[in-house]
């Protein structure tokens, strides 16, 4: 199959720089784009990556070395309308990935500012694209990141975006119904409508990907130098739940469960999340079709996952407490959860499921960059949907500086002071209120 010319929007990020490698890998000519706005984000909420990750201009270099197969970068804010129809002129892309968004529920809830931010950075960045795919690349395919998180938790079975409905003796296939349980999931259920909205009205192709929860931070390419690592986020605010369990774990502190655990959701492994992408983008979709494929390859409780994390421990003779904390977010701790996702397996997806060897090596990541672990970061959520990231929320940051441990037989048992430490802002911008 011919190499087709790919932006990929988010490049920097987490799924952005792996998929990026992924899809050069397989000859596709590849253009990064990013506006850096998440490594300014870190820096307000005094987060960091537990992997430390390169600049772009270096993590490209080193692919250039270890592959031979070049990237291009653009530095670019979506939200610059200019920028963005230039960038798809002067590319004409036959293909655009589109991860630039600000991605974090919490981050979302912490207040108005940030609420608005999360709405206006994703909405206002889409629709910047999708005017200037019509003027400038009307054919080109566009692969959405959206949330499995769009659907809520209905007690019904989840579709793949659409359903039939028979209503009054008359039927149609409509949009499933949504219920998003964060302004962050709103802005994608938002994008969603706008996808669709052009693609019935400007004969565009999408495809949206409702996503599950993803963990791991290995693929083929990435893991073939550290130089090409992708970021690793654990934290309260941009930590997804199975990496943050794995870091608790090995430092030896209690896996964390909201409430009583029941919340169940789909997760995929992350180098399922860059084949999934590549299966999109080499089974597009058709002129005016706006589709929606569920992209997750297993369901899980919360409870459930951090049981396998306290099991694949206790194998190496490793004991691992779980402890439940009051709920800081609105949602179902005990419901039906049965979402279909059928239509990547059908183009040909050979899920990676989870299990202890996973775990396992996501452990052996965090000890070899324990150093890095924040323990204040590992503690509290501090962010309320209720009342928003008040300072009231978390502990004082004095008293839970605690030096961490490394728990696994002949590991480092200090918490080590990594060079960036003394470079990290303290202020945390969600206790700015
Ligand atoms: N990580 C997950 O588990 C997960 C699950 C479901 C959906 N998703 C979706 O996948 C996408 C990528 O997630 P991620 O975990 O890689 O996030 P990430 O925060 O690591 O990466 C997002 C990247 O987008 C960039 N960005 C944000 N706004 C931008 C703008 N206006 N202009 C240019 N660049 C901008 C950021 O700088 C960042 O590098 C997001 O849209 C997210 O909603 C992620």
């Amino acid at each position: 199959m011919r190499g087709k010319t790919v932006l990929v929007l988010g490049a920097d990020g987490y799924l952005g720089w792996a998929t990026s490698l992924h899809l050069s890998k397989h000859g596709h000519e590849v253009v990064a784009v990013d506006s850096l706005v998440r490594r300014e984000w870190d820096r307000q909420c005094g987060t960091q990556s537990l992997v430390p990750i390169r600049s772009m201009p270096q993590r490209i270099k080193r692919w250039q070395a270890v592959s031979g197969r070049s990237i291009s970068w653009r530095k670019l804010d979506l939200r610059d309308a200019a920028a963005v129809h230039r960038l798809i002129e002067e590319f004409q892309p036959d293909a655009l990935v589109h991860f630039a968004e600000q991605r974090s529920a919490p981050f979302s809830m912490v207040d108005l500012q940030h609420a608005a931010l999360t709405q206006v950075n994703n909405l206002v960045g889409t629709l910047n694209l999708l005017f200037a795919m019509r003027d400038h690349a009307p054919k080109a395919h566009l692969i959405k990141l959206g949330t499995m998180g769009e659907y809520g938790t209905p007690n019904i079975d989840i579709e793949e975006g659409f359903i039939n409905i028979t209503h009054n003796g008359r039927q149609a296939r409509l949009p499933y119904p949504m219920q998003p349980g964060s302004f962050y999931h709103l802005s994608k259920l938002h994008d969603s409508h706008n996808i669709q909205f052009v693609c019935r009205i400007w004969g565009l192709r999408a495809t949206d990907l409702h996503q599950g929860v993803v963990y791991g931070c290995q693929t083929d390419e990435v893991s073939q130098h550290p130089g090409l690592a992708t970021r690793f986020d654990y934290d309260a605010i941009w930590g997804t739940v199975l990496n943050r369990f794995c870091v608790q774990a090995a430092v030896g502190q209690p896996l964390t469960v909201y409430g009583k655990g029941g919340q169940t959701r789909g997760f995929l492994d992350i180098r399922d999340t860059v084949a999934c992408i590549r299966l999109a983008l080499d089974n597009p979709a058709a002129e005016g079709e706006y589709r929606v494929f569920n992209q997750f390859t297993e369901q899980f409780s919360v409870k459930a996952l951090a049981e396998l994390v306290r099991d694949a421990r206790s194998t190496h003779g490793l004991s691992t407490s779980i402890a439940h904390l009051p709920n800081p977010r609105v949602e179902s701790e005990e419901h039906y959860y049965n979402a279909k996702h059928q239509k990547l397996l059908d183009l040909g997806l050979q899920p990676h499921f989870l299990g202890d060897t996973l775990i396992e090596s996501v452990i052996q990541t965090v000890e070899k960059h324990a150093a890095r672990v924040d323990p204040v970061e590992l503690e509290q959520p501090n962010v309320d949907w209720r009342k928003g990231g008040s300072a009231g929320w978390r502990k004082p940051v004095e008293k839970t500086l605690t030096p961490v441990s490394v728990v696994s037989p002949g590991a480092k048992k200090s918490r080590r002071k990594s060079p960036e430490d003394s470079a990290r802002p303290q202020a945390r911008l969600v206790q700015s209120r």
